[in-house]
């Protein structure tokens, strides 16, 4: 009896000393943001205040701090351009970026383990969305101080595709934030706010943007407008499921027009009845056009014209040309691995020499033809830096940082690798592409990812109707190395940079010859190395 009663107490007690996660209103943490697929190691601190709904992040110490004071609607951004650090000042209001787990209850105590050489406890929290699950596990030590957040799966703090991502907490202190955090940088003096930025430059480039909250508060934007949206048109769906299907299609054409709107043209757009409609519902009313952005700089163009005969199937991994998947992380580079896989592959065509190239490179130097590092950019932008620039560095000599850097192509070490031009496929004819990839190598391509089912992709031919769109919709860039038939459907083989923890080891299949899906054939690129 006794004894029972002494190991209920002494369970009771092991139950009692388990810490909680902390909620705090206000603190600051600083630590490591990693990406263990592409090393990407990164100095982040975070001083948060939800009292006064500001916060204060800085990664890489100073390279990029971002200090959103969302009680005076204003924004401090500054970040490296080229040789020089800028201040931006934006406009509007947002949502915290929290890093401790705002749903304690829903997190299951998992046992303890050791973390960072601390003895920590841990706890769980499954994700799921489209169909993928990913698991989240939060380790705090026996005070309830956070060790570690572990994230395998979709990163839905910072918004970003499914991989492994870490982040270390190496100091953690709750309480007021010093007002000095929220102090007007230096450099910001004098600078007037412009209007929350556009959603444009995402849409165009990157399918996230480095942060989160700025598409966080739009989405409940969007929510709100919806319902108004749903009234006027007396809009009544079927399901839940369609619901969602709708205001997504929704939600894009809204950012669209808002892009649109931004620019301050000669005249505006708003929306209307067709909305929540997929293109393929809307494109019986007009007729698509597939206009190629203004004069990009390259000298020539890949048409179809030599009939060769072609092979069935290329893969340009079996000549070893392809370089091992990368890994963008959390900063709109996109365009930026495009390129160099379209450079690595043609130079290795051509040389029988596979270099791996310097993405971080253009992201800190290119700032040429609307590229703009982490906030995206375009192919023939690289190209032309490299001719520029007289060649890039290697990925060893000039390593990824997943944030806007300092350029320092006055220093890194080349890579012997240069370009002497670069070419437009003809655009919106997969033909052309088709001839380009089996006879030139990997070709840098545009397409538009937008769909939310491309960020979750798996397995298979990926044919999407909502994708049948213009080059308005082209978003992300990617490289097609190859192509074939699978299962009776004629696909792309496309390397992304999301890590081998997306897609098919990183890569995707993607509809051929099934009317430009996705606008793969429409702003295809590569160069002339060397
Ligand atoms: C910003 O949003 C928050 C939360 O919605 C709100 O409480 C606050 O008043 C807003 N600030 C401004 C200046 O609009
Ligand atoms: C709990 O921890 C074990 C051992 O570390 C792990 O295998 C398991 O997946 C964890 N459970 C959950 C729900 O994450
Ligand atoms: C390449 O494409 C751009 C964008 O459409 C165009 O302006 C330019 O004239 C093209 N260049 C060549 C050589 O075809």
């Amino acid at each position: 009896m006794k004894s029972i009663l002494l190991l209920t107490l002494m369970a009771v007690a092991t139950i009692l000393a388990v810490p909680s996660i902390p909620q705090p209103t206000q603190y600051i943490m600083s630590g490591t943001f990693e990406i263990p697929y592409f090393n990407i190691v990164e100095p982040i601190t975070l001083a948060y205040d939800s009292i006064n709904n500001r916060q204060f992040i800085d990664y890489y110490q100073g390279l990029d701090v971002i200090i959103n004071l969302f009680n005076q609607d204003l924004t401090y951004t500054i970040s490296p351009r080229v040789y020089e650090m800028t201040c931006t000042v934006t406009q509007g209001n947002g949502t915290l970026i929290n890093v401790i787990p705002n749903d304690p209850t829903n997190w299951i105590f998992n046992g303890t383990a050791l973390v960072n050489n601390v003895q920590s406890y841990s706890f769980t929290k499954k994700i799921s969305a489209y169909g993928r699950t990913g698991t989240y596990t939060f380790y705090i030590d026996a005070n309830g101080n956070p060790i570690q957040f572990y994230l395998n799966g979709v990163d839905t703090i910072f918004d970003s595709h499914p991989d492994i991502y870490i982040l270390n907490f190496a100091t953690y202190t709750e309480g007021p934030v010093a007002e000095s955090y929220f102090a007007v940088p230096e450099l910001c003096n004098g600078i007037s706010p412009t209007p929350q930025a556009s959603d444009e430059q995402e849409s165009t480039i990157s399918i996230f943007g480095t942060i989160g909250q700025q598409l966080v508060a739009r989405e409940k934007l969007h929510r709100v407008n919806f319902a108004d949206f749903k009234n006027k048109y007396n809009r009544n769906y079927q399901s839940n499921a369609e619901h969602e299907v709708r205001f997504n299609l929704y939600k894009k054409a809204a950012n669209m027009i808002d892009a649109h709107n931004a620019k301050g043209l000669s005249y505006t757009l708003a929306v209307n009845q067709f909305a929540d409609m997929t293109d393929e519902e809307f494109h019986t009313r007009i007729t698509p056009k597939n206009k190629r952005p203004e004069n990009n700089g390259a000298h020539s163009t890949h048409d179809n014209e030599h009939t060769i005969s072609l092979p069935a199937t290329v893969d340009w991994r079996q000549q070893n040309c392809v370089t091992p998947v990368k890994d963008q992380g959390v900063c709109g580079s996109c365009w930026t691995f495009g390129s160099t896989g379209s450079l690595e592959g043609t130079y290795c065509v051509k040389h029988n020499s596979l270099i791996s190239l310097s993405e971080q490179q253009l992201v800190d130097c290119a700032y040429i033809m609307e590229s703009q590092g982490c906030n995206g950019g375009f192919a023939s932008s690289a190209f032309q830096y490299i001719m520029n620039d007289q060649g890039i560095s290697t990925e060893a000599a000039y390593p990824y940082l997943m944030q806007n850097g300092i350029c320092k192509d006055r220093y890194a070490p080349k890579s012997g690798v240069t370009v002497a031009s670069y070419v437009n496929v003809t655009s919106a004819s997969e033909a052309a592409l088709q001839n380009a990839v089996a006879t030139v190598g990997p070709v840098a391509v545009a397409i538009d990812a937008s769909v939310p089912d491309f960020r979750y992709y798996s397995s298979g031919v990926y044919y999407s109707p909502a994708c049948q769109n213009g080059p308005d919709d082209l978003d992300h860039e990617v490289l097609a190395i190859g192509y074939g038939t699978y299962q009776g459907s004629d696909y792309w083989l496309v390397k992304n940079s999301w890590s081998t923890n997306w897609g098919i080891d990183g890569y995707i299949m993607m509809a051929r010859n099934h009317g430009n899906n996705c606008g793969i054939s429409t702003q295809a690129t590569y160069p002339i190395p060397n």
